[in-house]
């Protein structure tokens, strides 16, 4: 609120991608109504502001191929979930239940690109050569609990492989140089999660 000759001035700023935008000033004139005098700013202006938003246009293959990619992504997630319950070593329900947190935010990173945005990505994943896990079973172990995570353990190998070379046929669908990054790393967090269960499976002794 600003005081001008005695009147009271207010200045009003209104903007808007989509609509127009304003610049309005609001004053009280002599007759005591209110007098409002907007402007509209110059298209150059409008236009700087609009290049902010970036619009992809996905042509039916690519958004096939997303959804696809989706619903995979949404089974992965489901699985490690049900997995983490039927898991007896905790180290093994740890994994499944990190895995299936991971498949979620693949999830939701396919989500944005169908809505016309991509997320970053860094490209520089390590999970699978960090992961150390602490050894449960012994090799001479033949026990009921060994036998069941192992085959959790195995069985998510399996599907890795499998979403793995989906991300790698898939990646040459996309003519947007920002998608194929991110499909290609999502790709390498699904061979991660690979190279995980595998540790997993060898310091336990598990065929
Ligand atoms: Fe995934
Ligand atoms: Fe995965």
């Amino acid at each position: 609120m600003l005081r001008k000759g005695g009147k009271c001035v207010k200045i009003l700023l209104m903007q808007s991608f989509y609509t127009t935008i304003c610049f309005g000033v609001q004053a009280n004139s002599s007759d005591g109504r209110r007098k409002i005098t907007c402007v509209n700013f110059s298209s150059p202006l409008r236009n700087k502001l609009l290049r902010k938003e970036v619009v992809m246009v996905l042509t039916e293959k690519e958004t096939a191929a997303l959804k696809d990619l989706q619903s995979q992504e949404k089974i992965c997630a489901k699985k490690y979930e049900k997995y983490s319950q039927q898991a007896k070593d905790p180290e093994l329900k740890n994994l499944f239940e990190t895995i299936q947190k991971e498949e979620q935010k693949h999830y939701e990173s396919l989500g944005q690109v169908l809505d016309g945005t991509v997320p970053e990505c860094d490209c520089n994943d390590s999970n699978g050569k960090d992961y150390t896990p602490k050894a449960t079973y012994m090799s001479d172990d033949n026990s009921e609990d060994k036998m069941n995570d192992s085959f959790l353990a195995t069985d998510c190998i399996g599907t890795e492989k499998l979403v793995s070379s989906e991300y790698n046929t898939d990646v040459f669908v996309f003519g947007e140089p920002g998608v194929r990054k991110l499909l290609a790393d999502i790709q390498v967090e699904e061979q991660n999660h690979a190279e995980m269960l595998y540790k997993y499976k060898t310091v336990n002794r598990m065929s």
